[in-house]
């Protein structure tokens, strides 16, 4: 079965949502695919230094700006669209995703793991790990940054169904992107992670991102992998049906042949 997925890597500026929004609208404007995954708080940058600051660009997650966006290019476009943003709730802020599919359903995944300093600006996400329905009834789970180096992230998510695994990043340690390729490989999933790019600045702080956006298949094969420092939107076609084959040979299977009792998690 034919499905065009993408990543679309590029380098927000901080805190200038509708110029953000404008870029991606840009980029994704004459793509066609059905699902493209988009980076961690895209909208909004990454770097904050106040609760102000995060409060200021935090948004609605049904009918902020970045919702409003992507519902308008889902319908249009008849694409699913996984991007990252900051949602704004009576409970506080979570760093969040949001699945947007062609019928303007919005699915919301609230990161679990945060990283850094982002323990200051934002609640640990509550969801758990989702898998949800997007375009031609593919199963997809989110997971963001961070979450990554859980291995029990990547694995729930294949336990429950997924697919392929929609990964939006701000990506600053060197390892992700490799560790990505064992996360395939161990729950025999398609994995993309979509990342930024750039520096970002604010007061004395400073980050640099790794880009290195990328599209892994089943048997953890780099399909894609785009560079440090491009801008730019990557569109191939998968077949997500082979994450539905667990086998690895006639003895052995990824999830059968687990050892729960034995776990200690
Ligand atoms: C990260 O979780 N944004 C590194």
């Amino acid at each position: 079965m034919g499905f065009k997925v993408g990543i679309c890597q590029f380098e927000p500026e901080l805190m200038q949502v509708e110029t953000n929004l404008e870029k991606m609208e840009s980029f994704l404007g004459s793509v066609s695919a059905d699902l493209i995954v988009l980076p961690e708080l895209a909208a909004s940058g990454y770097l904050f230094n106040s609760e102000e600051e995060v409060l200021s660009i935090a948004e609605d997650p049904r009918n902020g700006p970045t919702a409003n966006l992507f519902q308008k290019l889902a319908k249009q476009h008849n694409t699913s669209y996984v991007v990252g943003f900051a949602e704004k709730t009576e409970n506080g802020i979570y760093n969040s995703a949001m699945l947007v599919n062609p019928d303007t359903s919005i699915h919301i995944y609230r990161k679990t793991h945060l990283f850094f300093e982002e323990k200051k600006w934002f609640n640990a996400g509550d969801t758990g790990f989702n898998v949800f329905s997007a375009k031609n009834n593919i199963k997809v789970g989110l997971m963001i940054c961070f979450d990554w180096i859980f291995p029990e992230s990547a694995r729930s998510l294949a336990l429950a169904g997924a697919q392929i695994i929609a990964h939006p990043t701000n990506l600053v340690l060197p390892w992700c992107q490799q560790a990505m390729i064992t996360r395939s490989i161990e729950n025999g999933v398609f994995s993309v992670s979509s990342n930024r790019t750039g520096r970002e600045r604010n007061g004395d702080k400073v980050l640099n991102f790794t880009g290195m956006s990328q599209i892994i298949n089943t048997n953890g094969q780099i399909i894609h992998r785009m560079d440090k420092n491009e801008e730019s939107v990557f569109v191939t076609e998968i077949d997500p049906l082979e994450s539905d084959e667990k086998d690895i040979n006639e003895y052995n299977n990824l999830f059968l042949d687990r050892r729960t009792e034995l776990y200690k998690l």
